[in-house]
């Protein structure tokens, strides 16, 4: 027998200060496909997550909406939540890194850091402006990234080509709060001494804990040189204050990464399970994997482990990264005005659909995927309308008008059965290693030979008569449906819902370890409509609503 896994899955935490969109949701999906895959095969796994609850761009939104930021943290969580459960994410933990949990991780993390003579003070030239008063921090700041020279990035990394810097780097700076040119000030501030890292570091990269461009991207970074982390901020800000300093923050990036520590502490303290060390211990056997998108790496691959080194934590067992979302060849940004949010989608379509399509473009490399809405919907009606659910519609109707709802009690071509649950293995392969386009291509393959039996065996032309041929029938439509019902079996975790209708048509539970065994003598419910072809109005108006809304 298989030894059974344990493993924490994390995503990364959505900012406190906007709405989930597609872009976050395809993290979501990637990872609770592979959880729901995981809890199938009966490993223990827990999926957590947070809203990333500090910083600067929390204390403007909140501003900007008259509240306090701990109100906006707190409206925002409801939100995040109400969005993911829409999406069938089952996360077995969400919490927000405004937390007493986490401020505490935070300060013991910080005091071990300290002690290992890992954080030095340095004084750092920042911008300020002069108009507001304020030192600006590094969302405050836009200018032309000094590396790639793309415009209008933030002061702390590229989105485009991912590299961090300090703001004052920033080619043409501009204050975002007053438009004005900012002046250079001194101010002290705290680092963490990542250079001192960089051997243990080179070594972990080297692990086989990241996809080979990401492991590539961040031997640059070494190439480069790695920087001594600036993890403090100046007044204002809303974070946890840096114990026996005046006016000075953690910056946001240092408590977020602890976050996934805390939230995990915070679950098993509420549950009342005992395994935070087994977790989180150096030599722990329990697995670690962390999905998150292309545009942070450098936090994932540099920073957090060499926390975690440091603090004598386990590190990451696989570092997942994804592409972006891009609609309409950008990527989905709020700056840009393309913004598909999670829960406009579910306003007008369904959720299972978007999960299909993701798990269909989605392999275990960095790519981003355009979503293009036309062929979205081509893809759901051809695949699962004209495809999978097809098979079950087909042949089902036969079984209730002439055998009252009962499979047969035998499958004289066990041989077809044999062949066709054989794909079982190479699929969960697919599915174990994220290539979940892979299996979908796989699950599709089947499901055409599944139409093809359907199509040389002719149900519908079979003399309902004679006894001989209405037992052929029976044979027929049991052996559509049993392959159906792998079909389904392979693409629960990818779509819950329908799932959910196939296991009520079916009467059984879908699972991987009972497939073997084919459906026999079992009596099924009536066929209803398991999933609705999505039209073409439907996407006109969901794309116009959504277009209108821009302006
Ligand atoms: N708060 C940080 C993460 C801290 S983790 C300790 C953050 N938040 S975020 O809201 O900007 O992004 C959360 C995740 O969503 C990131 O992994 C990011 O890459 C992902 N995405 C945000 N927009 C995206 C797309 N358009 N496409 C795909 N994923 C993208 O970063
Ligand atoms: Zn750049």
């Amino acid at each position: 027998m298989q030894i059974k896994k344990k493993i924490l899955v994390t995503c990364a935490f959505p900012y406190s200060n906007g709405s989930i969109h597609l872009g976050h949701l395809l993290e979501h999906i990637q990872a609770d496909m592979w959880v729901r895959y995981q809890k199938m095969q009966g490993n223990t796994v827990f999926f957590i997550c947070s809203d990333d609850s500090h910083g600067t761009a929390i204390t403007l939104k909140s501003k900007k909406e008259k509240i306090t930021p701990v109100q906006l943290v707190k409206k925002i969580i409801l939100e995040h939540k109400k969005d993911f459960k829409n999406f069938n994410i089952l996360h077995d933990n969400y919490s927000s890194t405004h937390s007493i949990e986490n401020l505490s991780f935070v300060r013991k993390i910080y005091f071990i850091l300290q002690k290992k003579k890992l954080i030095k003070k340095k004084y750092i030239y920042q911008f300020y402006d002069t108009k507001k008063n304020i030192f600006l921090s590094d969302r405050l700041v836009q200018g032309t990234c000094p590396d790639c020279n793309f415009k209008n990035q933030y002061g702390d990394h590229c989105d485009n080509c991912g590299s961090t810097y300090s703001a004052i780097q920033l080619i043409n700076p501009k204050s975002v709060l007053s438009n004005s040119i900012p002046k250079i000030k001194k101010s002290e501030h705290i680092f963490f001494d990542l250079p001192k890292l960089e051997l243990i570091l080179k070594k972990w990269i080297y692990s086989g804990s990241l996809q080979n461009t990401v492991l590539n991207k961040t031997k640059e970074w070494f190439n480069q040189g790695l920087r001594p982390w600036d993890i403090s901020r100046d007044k204002p800000y809303f974070g946890f204050k840096i114990p026996g300093l005046i006016d000075k923050y953690f910056y946001v990036w240092l408590d977020a990464s602890i976050g996934y520590i805390s939230n995990f502490k915070n679950f098993c303290t509420k549950n009342k399970i005992k395994c935070f060390n087994d977790f989180w211990n150096e030599n722990t056997q329990c697995e670690l994997h962390q999905f998150i998108g292309k545009d942070i790496i450098y936090f994932h691959t540099l920073f957090w482990p060499a926390i975690l080194h440091s603090i004598n934590f386990r590190k990451p067992s696989k570092i997942i990264v994804h592409g972006h979302v891009t609609f309409n060849g950008s990527k989905l940004s709020k700056s840009k005005g393309l913004l598909i949010l999670a829960k406009n989608w579910i306003n007008y379509l369904d959720s299972d659909s978007i999960r299909y399509y993701y798990a269909s473009n989605l392999s275990s490399k960095v790519e981003d995927i355009e979503i293009n809405l036309y062929s979205f919907r081509e893809k759901i009606n051809s695949d699962i309308v004209n495809k999978i659910v097809n098979i079950a519609a087909r042949s089902s109707s036969f079984i209730h008008k002439y055998f009252d709802g009962i499979l047969s009690s035998k499958i004289e071509e066990f041989n077809l059965y044999k062949y066709f649950v054989s794909s079982s293995i190479e699929i969960e392969c697919f599915l174990e290693k994220k290539e979940f386009k892979m299996a979908i291509q796989k699950i599709l393959k089947m499901a055409d030979y599944a139409n093809q039996y359907i199509n040389d065996t002719k149900p519908w032309s079979i003399d309902k008569n004679k006894s001989k041929s209405l037992y052929k029938l029976q044979q027929v439509c049991s052996l559509a449906i049993n392959f159906f019902r792998c079909i389904m079996t392979w693409l629960k975790p990818i779509m819950p819902n329908l799932s959910i209708k196939v296991e009520k048509f079916l009467n059984i539970v879908l699972n991987f370890n009972t497939l073997q065994n084919p459906l026999l003598n079992h009596r099924i419910s009536k066929f209803t409509i398991l999933y609705k072809r999505i039209s073409l109005k439907e996407i006109d108006v969901f794309l116009h609503d959504i277009k209108k809304s821009y302006f």
